[in-house]
């Protein structure tokens, strides 16, 4: 074998040996979860209940910045599948739905539910006493999300988590990988709601890894922002990632102070890869990034560490997606 077929076959063994061990990381902390969820007497009366429970807030909770978080057994009022494996699911909600901000997220829990633990989700939109998550069926847990009827209650945890910062729109860009767009839909209606002069100056990178992954597009291109389509196979828009498309925008602007005035800061949300991607190019042409992580998660509000990631700044080693994020600004996280 010759040194360089060698250093390929070395380099390939050692980017798939990270990828199982961090495969075996998530299994491993998602078992260890589901059993700390059920066998710790404290959380079970507070968060799990019983189908049909009113759940009554339970005092004193945590605060997480922005807004308190409440245990609500929330009234299902659509659960649609709106493309392959993907569905809307809409829920009555008796606070005040515009008090929650792009890129905070719900947990839900389901007695039925293969898995005992609740299961995170971005909020999607809301109206003004509905919110409503969009959710691709990925395992067991969503797969029984996707079977709930209209009418049935289930037990959420809201709002968790920090929303994206306000930055100026004049050359923000949106980079979405997959069911990462919900979170910058979010953002992007609120925008749209407030100022549709605004929503057109927003750029959105809409990626998947195919073309039944692409979802939102029309409201993104009703709103007026302008949307490029890319999936990994090439079977709608640019072949390749979102963020590929996006590079190959800013290679056509080839003055520096053009590239300054086209992506002036980025907002992402996608599979982890895709984020460490977007931060290492973020570095390195110095464009503020802030990135929503989708990390495996237990509580959702700081009581476990199950969702800590390394850190790169601040006094601690890591940093917790329930609380510290979801919402990164890219050189805090070592991604
Ligand atoms: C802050 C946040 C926001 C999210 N927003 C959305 C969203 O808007 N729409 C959406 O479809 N999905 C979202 N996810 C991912 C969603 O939580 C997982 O897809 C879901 O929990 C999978 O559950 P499951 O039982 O169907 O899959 P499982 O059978 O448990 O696992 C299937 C896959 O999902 C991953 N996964 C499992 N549990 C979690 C978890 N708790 N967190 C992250 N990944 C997990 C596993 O690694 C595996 O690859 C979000 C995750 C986080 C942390
Ligand atoms: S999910 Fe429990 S601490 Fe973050």
């Amino acid at each position: 074998m010759s040194s360089n077929l060698s250093r390929h076959v070395f380099s390939d063994c050692s980017s798939m040996k990270n990828l199982v061990t961090r495969r075996l990381r998530r299994v491993t902390q998602l078992k260890f979860f589901e059993r700390v969820w059920e066998n710790i007497p404290l959380i079970p009366p507070l968060l799990r209940g019983n189908k049909g429970d009113v759940f009554p807030a339970p005092s004193p909770l945590p605060s997480i910045g922005i807004n308190l978080m409440k245990l609500y057994s929330l009234t299902v009022l659509a659960n649609e599948k709106i493309a392959n494996d993907h569905f809307v699911m809409c829920f009555e909600f008796p606070g005040n739905a515009g008090e929650i901000l792009p890129g905070q997220f719900v947990n839900i829990l389901l007695d039925q539910m293969a898995y005992r633990m609740p299961r995170p989700f971005s909020v999607f939109n809301t109206e003004k006493n509905q919110i409503s998550i969009l959710y691709k069926v990925f395992g067991k847990g969503t797969d029984s999300l996707s079977q709930v009827q209209v009418g049935q209650s289930l037990s959420v945890l809201l709002p968790l988590g920090n929303a994206f910062p306000e930055v100026f729109l004049d050359g923000l860009c949106l980079l979405s990988g997959g069911i990462g767009v919900v979170p910058l839909y979010f953002f992007a209606k609120r925008v749209f709601e407030k100022s549709p002069s605004e929503a057109k100056k927003i750029r959105v990178y809409l990626g998947a890894s195919n073309q039944s992954g692409i979802v939102c597009l029309e409201d993104f291109k009703k709103w007026g922002c302008s949307v490029t389509v890319s999936t990994d196979d090439g079977s709608l828009g640019i072949s390749g990632s979102c963020l590929k498309a996006f590079q190959d925008d800013l290679k056509k602007e080839d003055a520096f102070t053009k590239l300054q005035a086209l992506a002036k800061t980025i907002f992402a949300c996608g599979p982890h890869g895709m984020l460490r991607a977007v931060a290492k190019f973020s570095e390195v042409k110095n464009i503020p990034a802030y990135l929503a992580a989708e990390e495996v998660m237990g509580c959702g509000f700081g009581a476990c560490v199950g969702c800590a990631i390394p850190a790169r700044q601040g006094e601690m080693p890591y940093k917790l997606v329930c609380t510290d994020g979801p919402v990164f600004e890219a050189k805090e996280i070592e991604w």
